[in-house]
């Protein structure tokens, strides 16, 4: 199980609308292992989410490869892509992406039901870890009823819900304050415990309680890479 960037580069092409092209990463290479821990820090407009959204595979390389176990992402079929991210990937975005006519228990549970595992034990699991993010009260409420992190940590527990083997958190504690933040935190240290690789992009340094590899990032290179750091 891994996730191997070779000489990746990300070009947006130009639209009508804008008539510019951005480069927005360049030539980055690394892997994320299995049990891993990885954070990407930087500023804004540095290619944190774009990175991010090229591991999961919702992004294609525009040069170099994004390699999913064995699956090339600038070749295989949206199909084959989609199925691995299903299967294994807890992706976090940065934005709120919730269904507003459903519950908080609803939006965890519905994008899971599709495994092979009984309802029963999806809620039970599910309310576990709305617990374990102080929600449990909120479970029967909609998202227009919850405040951004509040709605941040539903989406986290949703990505969590399917035990995944990598997490890719897009800016996850932003939003949070410090117990919250501080709960999130836990949750990913001991999902890394069970074997999840996890990894953060965040705009500024996050103290993680597990050791990290940690990576600077700055127009869309690396710039700084501590392995194993504590920060
Ligand atoms: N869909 C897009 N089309 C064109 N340019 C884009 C698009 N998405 C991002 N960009 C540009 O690519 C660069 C990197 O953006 P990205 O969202 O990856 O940055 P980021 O590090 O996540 O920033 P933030 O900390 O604000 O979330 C930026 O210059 C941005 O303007
Ligand atoms: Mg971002």
């Amino acid at each position: 199980m891994s996730i191997k960037i070779i000489r990746l580069s990300k070009t947006y092409r130009s639209t009508q609308e804008t008539g510019r092209t951005v480069r927005a990463l360049t030539n980055i290479t690394l892997d994320i292992n299995e049990g891993s821990s990885t954070i990407f820090y930087g500023p804004t407009g540095s290619g944190k989410t774009t990175l991010i959204q090229l591991m999961s595979g919702i992004l294609r390389p525009t040069y170099g490869e994004v390699v999913l176990n064995s699956i090339h992402t600038s070749q295989a079929s949206d199909r084959n892509i989609t199925r691995f991210r299903e299967e294994h990937i807890g992706y976090i975005p940065q934005e709120i992406l919730l269904i507003r006519d459903l519950t908080v228990l609803e939006n965890i549970l519905t994008p899971n039901l599709f495994r092979n595992e009984t309802r029963k034990a999806l809620k039970n699991r599910a309310l576990d870890l709305l617990e374990r993010l102080d929600m449990f009260n909120q479970r029967h409420v909609k998202p227009y009823q919850l405040s951004g992190g509040e709605q941040k940590k539903v989406m986290i527990a949703r990505a969590l819900l399917k035990v995944p083997g990598y997490i890719l958190a897009d800016e996850p504690v932003s939003e949070l304050d410090q117990e919250s933040a501080n709960d999130v935190k836990k949750l990913f240290s001991e999902f890394q415990k069970k074997g999840s690789a996890i990894v953060v992009a965040s705009h500024k340094k996050l103290q993680m309680r597990h050791r990290c590899d940690i990576y600077l990032i700055h127009k869309g290179q690396i710039i700084e890479y501590a392995r194993g750091g504590r920060r």
